[in-house]
């Protein structure tokens, strides 16, 4: 299905925005791939295509299992058409092994320490102060949300863990962790936006990355391609 052409709001590292009408925009996945805060940056033809198949696969799933999301459809290549929300300016990330950021404020825990229970972590979306951890206090003094949104998206964010970690478990795969993204729709509910894929999901195969670290650790951006395309087998996802 192709979607209309919009105006071009907005683009980040590893995506583009367009808007289609009042409520409506296209989210482009890009052929690229950034890690280090954009320090590393390179092309990846076909990149786009698997992280949009992917963001649409996890986002429909989960609106199937009724959590209410910005997904409307993926026009089969790298875009996908999406609800326009006020977004909250804060990345929510869940964890349910330590690593990454983590491991580097709480180096007392050994990587890949299995958490009691889940963590859910707030960032403020700042490339420039490189997205620091944030409480919930600030994220109220600072009027970005409310107290029951703050609430409701942490109840969320768990229950999208449990639906994602019961789903990539079922294909013997582990998420480790994950970011979120969400934002207030015009009814003013909370809804789940952005994107789900293995370039903000941290996801293990026996004991091997299908995921972005692969990047970050210094991997080529062929090891990445094929690392996605076999997550994208696993998971029954024709392109
Ligand atoms: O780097 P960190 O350990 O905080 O990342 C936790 C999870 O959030 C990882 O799955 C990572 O891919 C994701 N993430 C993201 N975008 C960011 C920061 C983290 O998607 N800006």
């Amino acid at each position: 299905m192709s979607l209309r052409e919009g105006r071009l709001i907005y683009e980040g590292k590893a995506k583009r925005v367009y808007l289609i009408s009042n409520d409506e925009l296209i989210m482009e996945f890009k052929d690229e791939v950034t890690a280090l805060d954009g320090a590393r940056k390179e092309h990846a033809p076909g990149k786009g295509k698997l992280t949009a198949s992917q963001t649409a696969f996890f986002m429909d799933y989960l609106t199937k299992s009724g959590i209410r999301t910005h997904f409307i459809n993926w026009d089969g290549d790298r875009r996908i058409h999406v609800r326009r929300l006020r977004m909250i300016p804060v990345e929510v990330i869940v964890r349910n092994y330590a690593y990454g950021s983590f491991i580097r404020r709480m180096p007392l825990m050994k990587p890949l320490t299995r958490f009691t229970a889940p963590l859910v972590e707030f960032h403020l979306k700042n490339d420039g102060l490189h997205d620091p951890l944030i409480l919930p206090e600030d994220i109220i003094e600072a009027e970005l949300a409310s107290m029951e949104q703050i609430m409701e998206v942490k109840s969320v964010a768990l229950k999208v863990n449990q639906l994602l970690s019961e789903l990539l478990s079922n294909h013997g795969l582990i998420l480790v962790d994950f970011k979120l993204e969400f934002g207030v729709n015009g009814n003013g509910a909370l809804v789940l936006a952005d994107e789900l894929s293995g370039d903000t999901m941290r996801i293990l195969m026996n004991g091997k990355h299908l995921d972005k670290e692969l990047f970050r650790m210094g991997g080529s951006v062929k090891e990445l391609m094929e690392a996605y395309s076999t997550l994208n087998s696993i998971l029954g996802l024709s392109l």
